[in-house]
């Protein structure tokens, strides 16, 4: 039984077919060389990863549908173990973990689900995934041929798949799920794990097709995946990867659509052209199932970021951004691409291609079928040059870079260079409502609780000598003490002379804060590449008593590499007082020092904002370490996502109605190199290659998902660590800015001319400008740049060019002002020729405005709290 469509073609109106029919499969999931079949129909699929748990279930609706517009046949995501049983056999599948309602919901929105239960994750998440009492189950070696792991894997990934099938979702039984996958990138790191490797790859391969759910399982960069699974490629372009058996089809499970940043670093970016590119490239070659890692990248909530050093942002310069609003023209420019891949997906899914040169780095694949079917793709893989080639007695300009998509082997549907989709600039907007709504007011607003500098907790304990941070937390807390007191006598030589002491830390990472008689003396950091902190901080020893209070803290667990899971952090020392005058060193290391396991206010559970020792003066205390912070607020007008600029403040953690909105760490600036203006798209691509934010905070925007507030008073509790100025925080609204396109004369003419007109029609059309605006309830207000001729730029910095006609802007107008969208033809036609015998082209900006005023977010003042 079929009964729903599962071609969730790009195209509108096989679009609106799709979604009027859930998704009820009943077909087994089988697959041969060239794609997966699905009740014995052959796919070509198109996939995007949404984490469930990186947005909020009253999101996913939205996410779901964009991507299902965005042209995507199936979304991805991890299973995240140490999420769903974070105490050894307590599960937990409630609110943002509703794994089943997340997949039913994609089912229901039509489209498909592949399940990668791993359980091991990887994805910038803490600890890869694994629960942290796993690492404390005697004799336990992770992602080995080890008892004890294996049993626990199996045991996890089979409670995964029965609840699955409780629930009827997999595709065998009428559910969205097609597809699964066991393990993660393991033959990355499999030579450090010796022969045990290779016995647990073809263990982890049978214990999972024993679990029997009537669709295949994939292991992504698996290499020697044993029969029958898949082995996949992840990677920015995988055009040349071929699977290990000839049985099996070209599978790409992580097309990287960005990258994840990290605090310190500049926060990367992928073109669309590129992304696009590599799509494109992919589908020339054979491949039949591609999946964008991310499609939606989402947010870190709590302390869920991996890395160490993974921002609370997981933006990953996805499609849809982390606060669910298109990336335009990324997304538009991909759909447009899904959508040229459909109309070939007859002739892709008849035969297999025959690739011939049309000359250096220029490549034309066809599909031909004997029944008369014919899809082609041409490529231009120089990352120089623009030519013009000659294909089956036609001539097709083809950029630099660049594949161009012929559905019937004569018309181009899509060039990957030249994006006919409309680009926006989405903002902060700084939330603009009535002054200082706040309930609780002491001139400030704010009331604060100092954390006490070193032990304060019953449940310390000493032990002698320092301990490695993960096995004494359990990860339990960022945070953990290392004190000690030590006395000096008089006539100790650190004493004397007026020399100065420096006490050196040695730590494993992530971060230190250090105290010499209860006052900050010095702190470090590591970062993405280099965890570890070494610090030399001077201290005045005095006589007597000298207590040496050590703050470590961890931010995100280890996620990749061979043995990650051992990987330590913490103060292992060496921890020394070293005299400069005279040499001196007391080595404290293997002294007995007490452990304070989290912090104060921690265990007193402050970020529920309850408690009676809130402080309300008017001297509210900034710039001073070890502070927990609350206010209460009223939520942004508007329906608009919502964010936290928390300039001002140093790093620390953010609650919001109790619910932690993560780590933010504003002052964190990322280096000055490396970022550049504009983004060449030409040539392999890589995350250093077109990087933002050089000089600034990495991240200085998070996350309040708009379902964690309420109406009326809201709270805000802040953990801040460093020093921070809370006054400073404001509220700002996510918002999209203009929209802009810059169409030539020689772009494909829209994708929409392919749905109504046959060839000869197809012939006739031209390329056109399109401009839409971002919501239903919004029309175009005003033309902010319109210029046909020679104009420059991007959008945002258009100029005119030394041709320009004059009639761009009014007829531009004309066209668009009052609508929610608007087309128009790029041709000397439409503006009069300006230039004779010049490529010419059409470029516009302009902005959009709320029908109804009072969805507005903009006007009004700054809002501080
Ligand atoms: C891959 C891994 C993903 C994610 C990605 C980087 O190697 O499979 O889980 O970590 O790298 O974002």
């Amino acid at each position: 039984m079929i009964c729903g469509t599962v071609a969730a073609a790009a195209l509108d109106l096989l679009l609106i077919l799709a979604a009027a029919t859930p998704f009820c499969f009943g077909a087994n999931v089988t697959y041969d060389h060239r794609g997966l079949v699905i009740g014995g129909r052959r796919r070509v699929l198109i996939s995007g990863s949404i984490h469930y748990m990186r947005s909020t279930p009253q999101m996913w609706p939205d996410l779901i549908q964009k991507s299902k517009d965005g042209g995507l046949d199936v979304v991805q995501t991890f299973v995240f173990w140490n999420l769903h049983e974070p105490i050894r056999d307590q599960y937990d599948f409630t609110g943002r973990k509703d794994l089943v309602k997340f997949v039913k919901l994609v089912g229901e929105a039509g489209l498909m689900v592949h399940l990668r239960i791993g359980p091991y994750a990887c994805a910038e998440w803490n600890y890869g995934g694994f629960p942290m009492w796993l690492h404390f189950i005697p004799g336990i070696v992770m992602r080995t041929d080890n008892e004890p792991f294996k049993a626990e894997m199996k045991r996890f990934t089979a409670k995964i798949v029965n609840m699955m099938k409780e629930e009827n979702l997999y595709a065998s039984q009428g559910g969205p799920i097609i597809l699964s996958q066991i393990e993660n990138e393991y033959g990355n790191i499999d030579s450090a794990y010796g022969k045990s490797a290779q016995t647990y790859i073809s263990w982890a391969a049978s214990m999972a097709v024993s679990l029997d759910t009537g669709v295949p399982w994939v292991m992504c960069q698996q290499s020697d995946a044993p029969n029958p699974i898949i082995n996949a490629c992840n990677g920015f372009y995988c055009d040349q990867f071929t699977p290990n058996a000839n049985n099996k089809p070209k599978m790409w499970t992580e097309n990287w659509s960005g990258w994840f940043s990290s605090f310190g670093d500049p926060v990367p970016r992928r073109p669309a052209a590129d992304t696009a590119f590599s799509t494109a490239r992919f589908y020339q070659l054979g491949g039949s199932f591609l999946n964008y890692y991310m499609y939606h990248g989402g947010t870190n909530f709590g302390r869920t970021s991996g890395g160490p050093f993974i921002t609370t942002s997981y933006d990953y310069d996805a499609p849809i951004d982390e606060y669910g609003l298109l990336r335009q023209p990324k997304w538009g420019h991909l759909k447009d691409v899904h959508s040229a891949v459909k109309l070939c997906e007859e002739a892709l899914v008849a035969t297999d291609p025959t690739t011939t040169s049309l000359g250096p780095k220029l490549e034309a694949t066809v599909y031909k079928t004997k029944s008369g079917l014919c899809a082609a793709f041409l490529a231009n893989v120089d990352d120089q040059s623009d030519v013009t080639v000659n294909f089956s007695g036609n001539s097709y300009h083809l950029p630099a870079w660049s594949v161009s998509i012929l559905p019937d082997c004569k018309t181009v549907a899509i060039n990957t260079a030249k994006i006919n989709s409309v680009a926006t600039i989405s903002k902060f907007v700084r939330q603009l409502s009535p002054k200082d709504t706040t309930v609780e007011d002491a001139f400030s607003g704010w009331s604060w609780i100092n954390e006490p500098v070193g032990i304060s907790s019953n449940s310390a304990f000493t032990k002698l000598g320092l301990q490695e941070q993960i096995n004494t937390t359990a990860d339990k807390s960022d945070y953990l003490w290392y004190s000690l007191s030590t006395t000096i006598k008089g006539d100790e030589p650190f004493l004397q002379d007026g020399s100065r002491t420096v006490l050196h830390v040695s730590s494993l990472g992530h971060g230190l804060y250090a105290f010499h008689n209860g006052q900050l003396v010095g702190s470090a950091k590591g970062n993405y590449s280099d965890p570890s902190v070494s610090v030399d901080i001077p201290i005045n020893l005095v006589s007597g008593e000298n207590k040496i209070d050590l703050l470590s803290l961890t931010v995100g667990l280890q996620n990749y590499g061979a043995f990650y899971d051992t990987k330590g952090a913490g103060v292992t020392g060496p921890v020394q007082l070293k005299g400069s005058h005279n040499q001196a060193t007391v080595d404290l290391s293997s002294k007995l020092w007490t452990y304070q396991i989290g912090l104060r206010g921690e265990e007193l559970g402050l970020f529920t904002g309850s408690s009676s020792e809130w402080i309300m003066q008017p001297t509210l205390p900034k710039n001073q370490p070890l502070v927990w912070y609350k206010t209460t607020f009223e939520a942004p007008t508007g329906s608009s996502p919502v964010a936290i600029d928390f300039s001002g403040m140093g790093k620390g953690q953010a609650w919001i109605n109790g619910q932690s909105i993560g780590r933010y760490w504003p002052r964190r600036v990322a280096s000055n190199a490396g970022c550049t203006e504009s983004c060449n798209y030409r040539g392999s691509f890589s995350p250093s290659r077109c990087m933002k934010n050089c000089g600034q905070p990495t991240q200085q925007f998070y996350h309040v998902p708009r379902s964690w507030l309420q109406p009326g008073s809201n709270t805000m509790v802040l953990f801040e660590e460093m020093g921070g100025d809370p006054t400073q925080i404001s509220f700002a609204t996510r918002e999209t800015g203009s929209i802009c396109s810059h169409i030539s004369e020689t772009h494909p003419i829209p994708l929409s001319t392919w749905m109504i007109s046959d060839e000869e029609m197809r012939k006739q059309a031209q390329p056109t400008l399109s401009l839409d605006c971002p919501l239903d309830n919004q029309v175009i207000s005003e033309i902010l740049f319109a210029s046909f001729g020679t104009p420059q730029g991007a959008c945002g910095s258009f100029s005119h060019g030394e041709c320009s006609s004059k009639e761009a802007l009014s007829t531009v107008e004309k066209a668009c002002i009052g609508l929610r969208s608007c087309s128009i033809i790029v041709s000397a036609d439409t503006f009069g020729d300006p230039c004779g015998g010049i490529a010419k082209s059409l470029a516009v900006e302009a902005s959009c405005k709320w029908l109804d005023p009072h969805e507005d977010a903009y006007g009004g003042s700054i809002r501080s709290l």
